[in-house]
Order: structure tokens, then C-alpha cells, then sequence
């Protein structure tokens, strides 16, 4: 099992560039099944969730060819509608095949995803809108296996949640649905934004009708395509939050600063000082941080996946903060370890107490979820002396080369076998 050593405490400094957005790319990925041509993609993030998905594809029978910075999807002989559980349980984005091979084939078997460390992560969701596009499916074995026998037929559909995967399948989905599907009650992240430029651009018609209400036409023809992915919004929050915590000056590029508006107001809130260019967000970090009450929340809100990085920067504050997460039933599993390094966080229901004025002290930590497992980085930034972080596999999954980025920025770290 490989480790990470991280020396603290240090000051991050210079310029980092931002990769493609894992969460932008699965869905896209997800959705090249709907063609049976060949697709190009670019900026795909170099990490493990993107090679599960490829692997995830291959098996489906697409052809995969990566060459530098893309990737060529050729479908012609994709035929297979089985998505097994070795490949899903990993990476829980791979129920999002579940509604493009439904509507190419009307027919899939796709396991579902099972619960991570964050939560149970329930598709209930996805399926009953599913089955309002003709879809009949049963829970066998761990597996869903569904029906559209008279293929996928557009309708109007209502999520009585907000759900980001939810809404990506039904988009995907309705593409190639007979007629007009309405969705609504929609997620409305950057990267669904990003999967609807992609589909539009492979030849569905989609429009935004209000802000969570979209209208699919369901294309006649899908086209050769090549696209490229939008940036990291998570990556480019995280180092904004490292650079922040370790009173650094970092300027975080190849971004679209309006896209991550909410994350530099309140960094801006907590006292950083932040310049903004065209692709491009300098901050400097402040001795002084302000406390404050964050709630997670769907976008616009403040993204939950930047929760546990933005926590540990509350624990350098004036005073204590409280941090809400709305999102996920139990995501607080980065605590345990932050209060085993000097901090105090009282978790009480989906609120964490944050005491601030904290210095953290090294230790040997354990990561749980790709998040948290950032978060623990952050703290060993700021902690004199050395720490060891274990079970890295959880970051690997979501950030390209983080310890090479981060040495190139002034952090003493390395990765241990
Ligand atoms: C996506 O997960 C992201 N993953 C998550 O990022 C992100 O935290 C989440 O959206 C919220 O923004 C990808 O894009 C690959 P949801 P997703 O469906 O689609 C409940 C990361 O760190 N729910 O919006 O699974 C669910 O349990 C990851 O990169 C149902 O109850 O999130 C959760 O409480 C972690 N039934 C809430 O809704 C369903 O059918 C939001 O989940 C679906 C979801």
C-alpha cells in the first residue's frame, strides 16, 4: 500500500495548472456508447476513476486508444450491455452507462453501485425516472437489469431530488428517446453544462428551458465528434484552500473563474486576497482567517466535494465555525483524523463545530475518501515536522499527479511504497 510523507510546514508558491474535471469526464465518457462511431476526446484527467470508466468501456467492447492529451473512443463494434460489479463497486459513476445502453440497445445489466465512505449512495432516484422513458427493470443479485421494449419514449419528468448522476442518465438517456423529454428539478453543475455542450455537439438538441428545466429532442443521427473536457473546479477550489491555509501566493490556472465564483467569494470572506485574470486566479494567504457558518449545497452553492478542504482551513480561524453538509448523510469521516492532529471538531448531527486558533501537529493518518483524503494533506502543509498519510489510493482516483504539483509549489512531500 503506497503512502504519502508530507514535511510542514511550508508556504505554497508560484503557479499551478488545473487539469480536466474527473466529474465532467465520467458522464462524457459514459455517453460516447450513444454513438457508434468513433469519438475524440481531450484534457481527460490522467487519474484512476478515468481508467476504471475506460476499462468499464472496453468491456462494454468499445476500442480505446490513448495518444498524449487524447483519447480516441471508436464504437464500431460496441456491442455488450453487461456492466459488471468488479468495475462499478469501485467507481460508482458506472451506473451512468445504465441509460446510454438503454437507449441504444433497450436492454442493459449493470450493477449497482454499493455505498462508499460518504454515504449509501442510493440510484432510487435514476430509476424511477428511468422507467417514466418506458424502462421496466428489476433488482437481481446486485444487479439491475432493465427493459425498454419499445424503446426509450421522451416524457416529462420531475426529480424529487436534486441529483447530479440522476440527472446526467436521463439527459444521456432522452437523447436518443423517441420525442421530447422535459426534465426538471435538474442538478445544474458545470459539468452537466459541460455533458449537454458535448451531447449538443454529437447531434442531440438540447435546450435550457429555466434554470433546473431542460428540453431533450431526441437525435435521428450522431456524428464523428472531438471535445475537450472543462477544467477541475474541485482541483482548482483545493489549491486555492492549500494555498490559503499555508499563507502562500499561488496563482491556479487554466480555469474559468466564473465557473468557482462561490468558492473565491468566500475565500475572500475568510480574508485571502484574490486576483482574478481571464483563466487564471491568484490568491495570497492571510495570517488572519476570519470564522464563518459554510452550508454545502448544490450548484451554486458551496460544493460539498470542497467541504472537507475548506474545514480544515476553519480550523486556522479567530474563532470557532460551523460547517453544515447538506449533501451527503456521512461525510465528516476526515474529523477523526484532523482531531488526532491537534484539531477540536464537534460533530453534531450534519454540523461540525470548528474550533479555530489550531496548529496542527504531524502525524501517521489514514484516508478514507478522496476528499477527506485531500484534507489531511492540507493540515500536514501547515503541521511542523512529518506526517504519513496512508491508503492513497482514495486521492489517486480524483487528482492527476498531486504530489508533483504540489513539490512544484514549494510543499515537501513524496510518495512511499
Ligand atoms: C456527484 O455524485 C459527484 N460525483 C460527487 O463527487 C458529488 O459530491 C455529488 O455529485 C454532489 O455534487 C460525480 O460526478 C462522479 P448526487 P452523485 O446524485 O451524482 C442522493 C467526488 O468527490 N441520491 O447529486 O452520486 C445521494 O445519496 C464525488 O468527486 C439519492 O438519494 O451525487 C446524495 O445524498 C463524491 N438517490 C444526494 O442525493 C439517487 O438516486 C446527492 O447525490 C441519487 C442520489
Amino acid at each position: 500500500m503506497q503512502k504519502l510523507e508530507v514535511f510542514g510546514a511550508n508556504r505554497l508558491k508560484g503557479y499551478v495548472k488545473i487539469s480536466g474535471s474527473k466529474n465532467a469526464s465520467l458522464p462524457i465518457l459514459a455517453a460516447t456508447l450513444l454513438s457508434n462511431k468513433k469519438v475524440i476526446l481531450k484534457n481527460l484527467p490522467k487519474v484512476r476513476d478515468i481508467e476504471t470508466m475506460l476499462t468499464l468501456l472496453k468491456s462494454l467492447g468499445s476500442k480505446v486508444r490513448v495518444n498524449k492529451n487524447q483519447t480516441i473512443i471508436d464504437n464500431i463494434k460496441q456491442k455488450k450491455k453487461f456492466a459488471s460489479y468488479n468495475l462499478v463497486k469501485t467507481m460508482r459513476a458506472g451506473i451512468l452507462v445504465l441509460g446510454p445502453l438503454l437507449a441504444k440497445y433497450g436492454s442493459a445489466k449493470v450493477s449497482l453501485p454499493g455505498g462508499c465512505a460518504i454515504g449509501t449512495r442510493p440510484v432510487d432516484i435514476h430509476l424511477k425516472a428511468l422507467s417514466k422513458l418506458g424502462v421496466n427493470y428489476k433488482i437481481d443479485q446486485g444487479y439491475v437489469i432493465a427493459k425498454a421494449p419499445k424503446g426509450l419514449r421522451g416524457n416529462k419528468i420531475h426529480f424529487s431530488k436534486i441529483s447530479v448522476g440522476a440527472t446526467e442518465n436521463l439527459i444521456i438517456a432522452a437523447s436518443l428517446a423517441k420525442g421530447t423529454t422535459i426534465l426538471s428539478n435538474c442538478a445544474i453543475e458545470p459539468e452537466i453544462k459541460d455533458l449537454i455542450n458535448f451531447l449538443n455537439k454529437m447531434g442531440s438538441k438540447i435546450i435550457w428551458i429555466s434554470k433546473r428545466k431542460i428540453k431533450i429532442i431526441g437525435a435521428t443521427e450522431i456524428k464523428d465528434i472531438s471535445y475537450s473536457v472543462m477544467f477541475d473546479r474541485i482541483e482548482a477550489g483545493t489549491y486555492l484552500v492549500a494555498a490559503a491555509i499555508t499563507e502562500g501566493n499561488l496563482k491556479v490556472q487554466n480555469v474559468i473563474p466564473e465557473i468557482i465564483k462561490t468558492e473565491i467569494n468566500i475565500l475572500k470572506k475568510l480574508g485571502s486576497k484574490i486576483t482574478i485574470k481571464k483563466n487564471e486566479v491568484q490568491i495570497i494567504g492571510n495570517k488572519k482567517i476570519k470564522s464563518m457558518k459554510i452550508k454545502t449545497a448544490p450548484y451554486p452553492g458551496f460544493p460539498t466535494d470542497l467541504q472537507a478542504q475548506i474545514m480544515v482551513l476553519l480550523c486556522k480561524a479567530n474563532k470557532s465555525s460551523i460547517i453544515q453538509e447538506n449533501i451527503f448523510e456521512n461525510r465528516f469521516m476526515h474529523v477523526a483524523e484532523l482531531n488526532r492532529m491537534g484539531a477540536a471538531i464537534l460533530i453534531k448531527g450534519n454540523k461540525a463545530i470548528v474550533e479555530g486558533k489550531i496548529d496542527f501537529a504531524p502525524a501517521e493518518l489514514m484516508a478514507t475518501d478522496l476528499r477527506a483524503s485531500v484534507s489531511l494533506i492540507l493540515a500536514a502543509l501547515t503541521a511542523k515536522g512529518k506526517s504519513v498519510i496512508n491508503r492513497i489510493y482514495h486521492l489517486d482516483r480524483g487528482y492527476e499527479d498531486i504530489e508533483k504539483k504540489l513539490k512544484k509549489i514549494g510543499a515537501k512531500i513524496r510518495r512511499i511504497n
